[in-house]
């Protein structure tokens, strides 16, 4: 199978995808044939060695932590799944076309593969974050760099519970925090006075989940240095203040049960901001150290180029763009372009719905990028059961190695992924 590993700690090109054997599910365990995989800040710090004392690795080793997918294999004792089921959940190496997880809980049928990907370790984080900061319904929580996949976790999980939270995120993450029910600030200097204007009856309790320098201020909002909890800080305990970092597989379970829960009842939802091709997972990581990511970033791992564009349908009203993202074989670009250009032609004149495209190849000829805009998602969706464009994309993933189709609504931004 194709794994994502690294031979030697450093950058994001000590990562390459790999042959490797398959793994399988031991006792307790279930393997998953992997529909994506959630990047989250401990894979690359694991990649670049910071993390060599606490977590000792032979090398090479594969990377990942969460995945969702299809259960393939169920090991011994297990009996809450079977062969079949789609799950999301945790374990080891999850950068791969299959991976053995030890906490799983069902996927509901309307979460889909990538977004469900990205929940495992955010959920499980702030679940537990919430609960050892010791914060109440009806208490004031101040949460600082809110809008990663950990602190939307947060946010969500704390109104379910009725807790009020003030949370921090640059400017153009302040729609994002009031939609999850907080009340925006930002993080530059002058926090505390900020926050007390935002919060006449006091601060009970704060989380630090950007790990940026605010212990001290968290200190100062809460009056009580235990009521303040890092988990990216690890000098918080010299003022006083808690980490957390430890978690059990029994915890990871009823975690994920209750997201599983709490997205069906409307309650949970935490956006994936960028898809990125296997290949790509350096990119990926790049992107998640930089500390600005608004929900998760997940990996794709390749479907059947067909089956791709059919999944990421959504049905909804909006005029929208596609990003496909193809990842090739430098000598198979020329090919690959010229297919699709053919097919665009073809499509604008055949297909209803079809509005333009264009298409970008990365320097080193690895990465075509095609945007291409739909009067709507039923355009898209009707598109989607035409023969004509089903064998188009499948002579586009006969050329292609992976293929990642994103889809944005027209008006949100539109990030190059090249950029
Ligand atoms: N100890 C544990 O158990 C545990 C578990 C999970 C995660 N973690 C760690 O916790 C951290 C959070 O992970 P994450 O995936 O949720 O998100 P992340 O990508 O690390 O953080 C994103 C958030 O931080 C904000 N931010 C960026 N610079 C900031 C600054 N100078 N001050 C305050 N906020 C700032 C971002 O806002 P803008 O984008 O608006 O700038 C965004 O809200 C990571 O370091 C991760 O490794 C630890």
């Amino acid at each position: 199978m194709k794994a994502v590993q690294f031979n030697e700690y450093g950058g994001p090109e000590v990562l390459r995808v790999v042959e490797v054997d398959e793994p399988h599910a031991g006792p307790g365990q279930v393997r998953i044939a992997v529909r994506a995989a959630g990047v989250n800040g401990i894979d690359w710090k694991i990649r670049a060695g910071h993390l060599r004392q606490m977590i000792p690795l032979s090398l090479p080793a594969g990377i990942g932590m969460d995945a969702s997918g299809v259960v393939d294999e169920v090991g011994a004792g297990v009996d809450d799944v079977a062969v079949g089921d789609a799950v999301f959940g945790a374990g080891a190496a999850t950068y791969a076309e299959f991976a053995v997880l030890s906490a799983w809980a069902k996927k509901p049928a309307a979460l889909g593969f990538e977004e469900a990907a990205g929940y495992p370790i955010p959920v499980e984080t702030a679940a537990r974050i919430l609960r050892q900061v010791g914060v109440l319904p009806g208490e004031t929580l101040v949460v600082s760099g809110a809008s990663g996949g950990v602190g939307s976790a947060v946010l969500q999980l704390a109104r379910a519970q009725g807790i009020t939270v003030i949370a921090t995120a640059s400017a153009r993450n302040h729609a994002y925090l009031r939609s999850l029910g907080a009340i925006p600030t930002t993080y530059e200097a002058g926090l505390v006075a900020r926050v007390r204007a935002l919060a006449p009856r006091g601060i009970d309790a704060a989380l630090d989940l950007a790990g940026s320098g605010v212990i001290a201020d968290l200190i100062e909002l809460t009056g009580k240095p235990a009521k303040v909890l890092s988990i990216a800080d690890f000098t918080a305990p010299a003022q006083g203040a808690q980490v957390s970092a430890q978690t059990t597989d029994a915890d990871r379970r009823v975690a994920l049960a209750a997201a599983a829960r709490l997205f069906t009842e409307g309650a949970l939802r935490i956006p994936v901001e960028w898809t990125y091709a296997l290949a790509a997972a350096g990119e990926a990581q790049v992107a998640s150290a930089a500390g600005h990511v608004r929900g998760r970033l997940v990996i794709r791992v390749a479907a059947p180029a067909s089956e791709a564009r059919t999944t990421t349908l959504d049905p909804g009203a909006g005029y929208v763009t596609i990003i496909n993202t193809y990842v090739v074989a430098p000598e198979r670009a020329e090919a690959l372009l010229e297919m699709l250009v053919r097919a665009t032609e073809e499509t604008l004149r055949q297909v209803p719905g079809f509005v333009s495209a264009n298409f970008h190849l990365n320097l080193d000829r690895t990465r075509l990028v095609n945007y291409a805009q739909w009067q709507s998602r039923e355009a898209i969706a009707a598109a989607g059961t035409d023969p004509r464009v089903a064998a188009r994309i499948r002579e586009a993933g006969e050329i292609a190695d992976s293929f990642t189709p994103v889809l944005y609504e027209l008006r949100s931004s539109v990030r190059a992924p090249d950029a």
